[in-house]
C-alpha cells in the first residue's frame, strides 16, 4: 500500500555566471584520461555558459607528440563522450575549440617551463595584449611529478603574480601518508603562498555536498537536533560497481583507504560534523572542517583492529555480467593485498559527537554504486503507537544523496490510512534534477569556476591535507605490521565483507543496503506527483513499514 504526500518548494532558475577575468589555462598532462573527459568538457561548459570570452586560451603539455589539430580531436571526442557536457554540437566545438593548443614536452626538463612562459606570453598577445597576465596550471599528471613541476615552475618565474595572478591546482592523492604530504606542502610553500594554491577534491564541487552546508546552515529545524542528543549514528558510503579499470598500477599502490577515505570521505564526514562557520569563506569554512579533524583522536594499533575493516573482491556477478576477482585483474598481483573495500568508524570527541559513531565505507565492485550520507536519529523514547508488531515505527534517517541521483530522502513516522490506528513509516524524497528541472553542474565545472576567480572555499587548505593524513597514516601503518585478513573476503556484486555488518552490529547499528537509495527514488518516481505552476516539486512518498 502506499500514499503519496505533496509539497512546494520555491521556484529556480540556474542564476546567470559570473564573467571570467582573461587567462592562460595550462593543462599539465593534457594528454591525459582526467583531461580528456573532465576537464576539458568543464571547459566547453563553461565557455559556452560565458563565463570564458574570447579572451582565454589553453595550452596543453604532454609527453605525446600532438600537433594542436591532434589534441582538439582528441578532446573532442571526450567532449562529445561526456554526460557532463550540457549540449554538444560541432558549430559549439569548433568556436571552443579555437582556444586550444597543445606542446610535447619531460616535465621533469627546465626546458618546457620556458616554453610555457613564452608560448603563454604569446597567447596573452593574441586573446588580451593589453590585460593582465594571468595563469592557472593544472596538474593533471602523476602525482609524483609534483615537487619537481612546483620547483620548475618557480625556477621559470612562472609563480610571479607581478602582472597577473598565477594558481596552481593539484589532483588528489595529495601524498600518500602524513610525511610526504607534509613534505610536498613545504615544498609548494617555498615556491607558492598558499592563496595560489588550489588543492582540488572534486567531490566539493558536487551540488549535494555544496547542499550539505545550505541544509544544515540554511534551515532553523534541523541545527538544533544535529548533535548526540538525538543523533544515534551516522553513515557516510560511497560504493562503486566498477573495478579498477586499467588503473592496477595506481590501485596496487594507494587502496582504497588512501584512494576514497583520506579524501572525498573524510571531506563528507568534516560537512556533516561541522560547526556553523562564522560566514561562507574560504578560511571560515575550512577553519571547522579542520577543528573536525582535529577532534578525531588517530587510532592506536588496537583502535585499529576493533574500528576499521578491509576487503578484497573475489569473482562475481555486478549488473548481470560475471567479473574477475580483484587478484585476476591486469596488473595486480596474485598475492595482492591491497583492500578494494574499507569500512572504518571515526569518533569525534567534542560537545557536539561525544559517543556518536561515525562509520564510513567505501568499496569496488559493490552491489550498487551509491554515495550518501544517511543520519540516523534515535529511537522515540516512547513506544506510544506500537500495540500491534505491525505499529513498528522506524527511527527517522536524513539521507543526503551525492551519487548517482543527487537529492535527499527523509523518513518521518505517520499514521498509516485506515480506521484503525497503524503507524508507519514515510519517505519524503527530492531529487535535484526533477525537483529543479535544471541540469546539476559538473563538479569539474564549478571548481574550476572557482579557481579562475580565486574562491578557494571549496579546496583543501594545507593543514587540512596534513590532519587528514594525521588520521589515516596509523591506520595504514597498523595494517602493514598485522596480517591481512584471508583475501578475498567479499563476492564482487555484494555489499562487502561479512565484518563490515558486524562492526556495526556490535553497537545495535546497521548499514544501510545498498540499493535502498535507488529503492527510495525509484519508488518516488513512480509515485504520483502534481506539477505545481512553477514548475518545482517535491514528492514524498508513504509506504507501509510491517516489520516486526
Ligand atoms: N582520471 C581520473 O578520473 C582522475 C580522477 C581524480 C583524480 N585524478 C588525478 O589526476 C591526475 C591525472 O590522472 P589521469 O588519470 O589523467 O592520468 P593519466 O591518464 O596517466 O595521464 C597523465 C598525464 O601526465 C602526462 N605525463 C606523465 N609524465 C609526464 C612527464 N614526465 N612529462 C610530461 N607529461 C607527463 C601524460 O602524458 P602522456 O600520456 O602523453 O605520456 C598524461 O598526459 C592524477 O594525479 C590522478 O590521480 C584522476
Amino acid at each position: 500500500m502506499s500514499a503519496k504526500v505533496e509539497g512546494v518548494v520555491a521556484p529556480c532558475e540556474r542564476a546567470p555566471l559570473p564573467e571570467v577575468e582573461s587567462c592562460v589555462i595550462v593543462i599539465f598532462g593534457a594528454s591525459g584520461d582526467l583531461s580528456k573527459r573532465k576537464l576539458i568538457p568543464a571547459l566547453y561548459d563553461l565557455f559556452h555558459a560565458g563565463c570564458l570570452k574570447r579572451n582565454f586560451a589553453v595550452l596543453g603539455v604532454g609527453q605525446s607528440t600532438w600537433s594542436d589539430e591532434e589534441f582538439r580531436a582528441q578532446m573532442r571526442e571526450g567532449a562529445e563522450k561526456s554526460e557532463d557536457v550540457d549540449e554538444f554540437n560541432d558549430a559549439k566545438w569548433q568556436e571552443f575549440a579555437a582556444h586550444l593548443t597543445y606542446t610535447t614536452g619531460d616535465l621533469t626538463t627546465d626546458a618546457i617551463y620556458n616554453e610555457v612562459a613564452t608560448r603563454s606570453e604569446k597567447l596573452h598577445e593574441q586573446i588580451a595584449p593589453n590585460a593582465a597576465r594571468n595563469r592557472l596550471f593544472y596538474f593533471s599528471t602523476p602525482p609524483s611529478l609534483a615537487p619537481v613541476m612546483v620547483k620548475h615552475l618557480g625556477a621559470a618565474g612562472l609563480n610571479n603574480e607581478e602582472h597577473g595572478w598565477s594558481r596552481i591546482i593539484i589532483e588528489k592523492p595529495f601524498g600518500r601518508d602524513l610525511a610526504s604530504a607534509q613534505s610536498l606542502n613545504a615544498e609548494i610553500a617555498s615556491v607558492f603562498n598558499e592563496h595560489q594554491v588550489f588543492r582540488i577534491d572534486h567531490y566539493l564541487g558536487k551540488e549535494t555536498v555544496q547542499n550539505i552546508l545550505v541544509f544544515r546552515f540554511g534551515n532553523s529545524i534541523f541545527e538544533p537536533v544535529w548533535n548526540r542528543n538525538y543523533i544515534d549514528y551516522v553513515e557516510i558510503t560511497a560504493a562503486e560497481t566498477l573495478g579498477i579499470g586499467g588503473r592496477a598500477g595506481y590501485y596496487e599502490e594507494a587502496g582504497a583507504l588512501r584512494d576514497m577515505v583520506a579524501n572525498h570521505l573524510l571531506q563528507l564526514l568534516a560537512l556533516t560534523a561541522m560547526e556553523p562557520p562564522v560566514a561562507f569563506d574560504a578560511d571560515s569554512v575550512r577553519e571547522e572542517k579542520v577543528q573536525v579533524f582535529r577532534s578525531i583522536r588517530p587510532m592506536t594499533p588496537d583502535d585499529v583492529t576493533r574500528k576499521t575493516v578491509r576487503g578484497q573482491y573475489g569473482a562475481g556477478t555486478v549488473e548481470g555480467q560475471q567479473v574477475p576477482a580483484y587478484r585476476n585483474e591486469q596488473g595486480v598481483k596474485k598475492d595482492s593485498n591491497t583492500e578494494t573495500f574499507v569500512a572504518v568508524e571515526f569518533c569525534i570527541e567534542n560537545w557536539r559527537w561525544a559517543g556518536v559513531p561515525f562509520y564510513v565505507r567505501t568499496g569496488k565492485r559493490l552491489a550498487d554504486k551509491v554515495s550518501e550520507i544517511a543520519i540516523h536519529f534515535k529511537r522515540t523514547p516512547q513506544a506510544l503507537f506500537a500495540r500491534t508488531p505491525e505499529d513498528r515505527i522506524e527511527p527517522n534517517v536524513i539521507v543526503l544523496r551525492i551519487q548517482p541521483d543527487e537529492g535527499m530522502t527523509v523518513t518521518i513516522a505517520t499514521k498509516l490510512p485506515g480506521m484503525e490506528m497503524h503507524a508507519g513509516t514515510v519517505h519524503m524524497v527530492f531529487n535535484y534534477e526533477s525537483g529543479f528541472g535544471v541540469r546539476t553542474a559538473a563538479a569539474y565545472e564549478t571548481l574550476l569556476l572557482d579557481a579562475l576567480q580565486g574562491d578557494a572555499t571549496l579546496f583543501t587548505r594545507r593543514d587540512e591535507t596534513e590532519a587528514e593524513w594525521r588520521l589515516i597514516t596509523p591506520i595504514e601503518e597498523a595494517w602493514a605490521q598485522a596480517a591481512a585478513p584471508p583475501f578475498p573476503n567479499y563476492a564482487a556484486g555484494s555489499d562487502g565483507p561479512r565484518a563490515a555488518d558486524e562492526l556495526l552490529a556490535r553497537a545495535g547499528h546497521r548499514w544501510r543496503a545498498l540499493q535502498e537509495s535507488h529503492i527510495d527514488t525509484q519508488a518516488a518516481s513512480e509515485s504520483v506527483s502534481q506539477q505545481t505552476n512553477d514548475g518545482a516539486h517535491v514528492q514524498a512518498q508513504a509506504e507501509e513499514v510491517a516489520q516486526a
